[in-house]
């Protein structure tokens, strides 16, 4: 079968570089938020018409976890009513593949959380992404849905980007201690989700983060080390564990939310690698190309 994929929120972190490493046998095409806005059914309507999409990937996504405090309707608009959009417009033989977040988990638990473990969000993105993850399960159960975590890449707003230029600039940094996730290659992920569009007999929850677990100060700590080791960054900075009641935010964001991966390890036949060994491979595309 030639396979025509819609990919939403192209743009995006994680869109984009799904799009970068697309196979060349497949008819692609790729919509970000200038284009194609998935909170709107109308616009879903007519272009699956248009396109008769074979597989939809959906990245786009309202991710300012600490904004959606304040922006409910849109935080909802964005990730509830635009899964279940495209679940509404696409037709029935057209596979969705989506994307979703350990925040939908409360961290309590003292062990990786499973795909079947009780879901109870702390806050309003959390929320917004698990009544996504419901609609979708319940107009389309066919679905695919990948949770994963702390995601970051070479480029883009996130976490290491955002580390990388502070330790450059200021000669000290607290970082929050008390929150256990992983950290995860966009990269990677971007392979993974390739691997879900070859196989369409996966359907229903999994999870994908890098291996490995580590506290947002244990990712700076490896960040700095290997930014020096590998001359991205120039001077030694002094890094200060502290907790979250020391650094308050509008969101309230689990304590613990390590995913467990088993399921999809044996679905795609990849387990990916260490947190620490990914991380290497994507400060080493930050260096300038000699
Ligand atoms: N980043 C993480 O740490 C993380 C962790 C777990 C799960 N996830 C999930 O993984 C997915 C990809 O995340 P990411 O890091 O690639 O996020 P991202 O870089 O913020 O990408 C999301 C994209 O969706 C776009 N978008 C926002 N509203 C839209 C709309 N109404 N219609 C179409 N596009 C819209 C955004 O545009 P603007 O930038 O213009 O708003 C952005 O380009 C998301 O579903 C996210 O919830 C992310």
């Amino acid at each position: 079968m030639q396979e025509r994929i819609v990919i939403l929120g192209a743009l995006g972190q994680l869109g984009s570089l799904i799009k970068n490493i697309a196979p060349a046998n497949i008819e692609l095409h790729a919509f970000d938020v200038s284009e194609f806005d998935i909170s709107n059914l109308a616009q879903h309507q007519s272009l699956y018409q248009e396109l008769a999409p074979t597989t939809i990937i959906n990245t786009a996504g309202y991710t300012q976890v600490d904004k959606a405090e304040s922006e409910q309707e849109d935080a909802f608009a964005v990730n509830a009513e635009g899964p279940a959009n495209i679940a509404k417009a696409c037709s029935e033989s057209c596979r969705i593949i989506h994307i979703s977040t350990d925040f939908i988990f409360d961290g309590e638990k003292q062990a990786p959380y499973m795909p079947s473990d009780l879901a109870s969000p702390l806050s309003v993105y959390g929320a917004s992404k698990l009544a996504g993850e419901e609609k979708l399960q319940t107009i389309r159960p066919d679905s695919s849905i990948i949770r994963t975590a702390w995601l970051y890449s070479a480029q883009g707003k996130n976490f290491m980007n955002m580390m990388l230029n502070l330790m450059a600039e200021l000669e000290e940094l607290a970082i929050v201690n008390d929150q256990i996730g992983t950290p995860t290659s966009a990269h990677t992920l971007a392979e993974v989700v390739w691997r879900f569009v070859a196989n369409r007999e996966l359907k229903g929850i999994y999870h994908w983060t890098d291996q490995g677990a580590a506290s947002w100060y244990d990712f700076a700590v490896e960040i700095k080390q290997q930014a020096l080791a590998i001359g991205l960054l120039e001077k030694d900075i002094s890094l200060r564990a502290i907790s979250t009641q020391e650094y308050p935010t509008p969101a309230q964001r689990p304590k613990y939310s390590v995913l467990d991966k088993s399921d999809t390890y044996k679905a795609i036949q990849f387990q990916g690698k260490s947190w620490q060994e990914e991380l290497n491979t994507v400060l080493r595309e930050r260096l300038p190309i000699e």
